[in-house]
């Protein structure tokens, strides 16, 4: 049995539900803070809880000190409001108000995911200083709050680093597998309203994967064909992605350990091909020790095999909105790149040059850019003509080099997306092939 190591929640005080018709019950706190007693954005905020909590079912809240999300001007939210109040914004569209709130600094833990540009590299990006006036604005605001601008998609590299059992509520499809399944923390896949009111709250419905029942795996799956690298354990979460709906699967025969990043990568891979937000590997993941374990000895609902068709079926589908093999853009860091991630991109660079026909942007939170430029990667990487950004990244700031028709990734969330947001087509394959076509322009895989 999966073991609940983290905060168990309060018994609430009422023996039914705090609205007619709904099944959110609360505590005599949170029923003081529904109630205004510690102002009008504290209400607010759990009025969109427990109107969250009852179309989910919950029964009821949970506390949780580690949130994640909430951009004002963010990720759905990056075309210019036209110099609005970050109050009012943050008032209207984070907390449902149609009237400004004076927000309390945040009652949990929290900090602010990806954002829509990178100030270093924001001339690149053609935004107008209005526009930049009005992130700047929003940015400062919820620093005054008390939120932390990690500004990344993976805050679990840079200090935020749950821990097993701990209820969390984030956003970020590529983040909420790698917490719930790495590190066993437990948070469903929130969004903006729900992370802001989190934030001003401390708490989060207490329902999904909040709950162990609802962790434990219900597919069995095989793997047929080596999967090692980086790159194998994105073709394999894509894979899974496209045949699991929210299902949860347990992995059987992963031969020896699996380096976290290419967990980032699988993650990712299956939680934008499909819904995959938690996953055991035994041996591997937090809460599975076997597969047995894993599925709480129930036989499972669906076993499904991973083979080399399978394998080969998932890179003909991530190159099949290229018409051709030249190349303009390589895009490097999705999820954003770890050290290690970086290292090996420098390396492949290190004395050589890329096509003066082709920008290489590599993406990574920007404290691990900080780390690379006082390691001289910076230097070598920029030497060969490519760039180092953070904070953002196509997908989300909505950009690419101007002139782009075709890009290459080795992100099969990146490709898997980038298409239809920008119009452009794609290439999927390693970090060495995408290196290496950014050295002459031509696809290289
Ligand atoms: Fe992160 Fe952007 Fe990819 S948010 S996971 S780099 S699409």
């Amino acid at each position: 049995m999966l073991t609940e190591t983290g905060t168990t929640p309060p018994e609430p005080a009422s023996a039914r539900p705090y609205r007619p018709g709904g099944t959110v019950r609360l505590t005599d706190v949170e029923r003081d803070m529904a109630e205004g007693g510690q102002g009008e954005a504290v209400a607010a905020a759990m009025d969109l809880l427990i109107r969250y909590g009852d179309i989910l079912g919950a029964e009821r809240l949970v506390e949780t000190d580690n949130v994640c999300g909430a951009n004002i001007f963010g990720p759905r939210h990056s075309r210019s409001y036209g110099n609005a109040d970050p109050v009012a914004l943050f008032s209207e569209f984070s907390l449902d108000s149609p009237t400004p709130l004076d927000v309390p600094p945040m009652r949990a833990n929290s900090c602010q995911l990806i954002g829509p540009y990178d100030p270093v590299h924001a001339d690149l990006q053609g935004l107008d200083g209005a526009t930049l006036e009005e992130i700047t604005q929003s940015e400062r605001y919820l620093a005054s709050l008390g939120v932390s601008l990690l500004n990344t998609c993976t805050p679990y590299q840079v200090g935020n680093v749950p821990t097993r059992g701990e209820h969390c509520a984030w956003m970020e499809s590529s983040a909420v597998p790698y917490i719930n399944s790495l590190l066993g923390a437990r948070t469903n896949t929130e969004g903006r309203e729900s992370t802001a009111a989190a934030m001003v709250t401390g708490r989060i419905p207490y329902a999904g994967l909040h709950l162990t029942e609802n962790r434990y795996a219900t597919h069995l799956v095989r793997i047929d064909t080596p999967v090692v690298s980086t790159f194998d354990w994105s073709v394999f979460g894509y894979f899974l992605g496209r045949h699991l709906r929210h299902e949860i699967p347990v992995i059987a025969d992963v031969a020896g350990s699996v380096d976290p990043v290419s967990l980032k990568q699988f993650g990712a891979a299956a939680n934008s091909s499909g819904d995959v937000e938690m996953y055991h590997i035994p041996g591997v993941t937090a809460e599975a020790v076997s597969v047995e374990h894993a599925l709480h000895g129930r036989p499972p609902v669906e076993e499904l095999r991973f083979t080399r068709r399978d394998y080969e079926d998932v890179i003909e589908h991530l190159n099949s909105t290229a018409t051709g093999d030249d190349i303009q853009f390589v895009m490097i860091g999705c999820p954003h790149s770890s050290l290690s991630q970086l290292l090996e991109v420098t390396g492949l660079l290190d004395g050589r040059r890329i096509s003066d026909s082709v920008h290489l942007w590599v993406y990574t939170p920007s404290a691990l850019r900080e780390v690379a430029r006082r390691n001289g990667w910076i230097d070598i990487i920029e030497r060969a003509g490519g760039k180092v950004w953070a904070d953002t990244c196509p997908a989300i700031g909505q950009f690419v080099p101007p002139g782009t028709k075709r890009f290459a990734t080795d992100s099969a969330k990146q490709v898997h997306y980038l298409p239809a947001i920008m119009g452009v087509e794609g290439r999927f394959g390693t970090t060495e092939a995408c290196v290496r076509t950014a050295l002459t322009g031509r696809w290289a895989a």
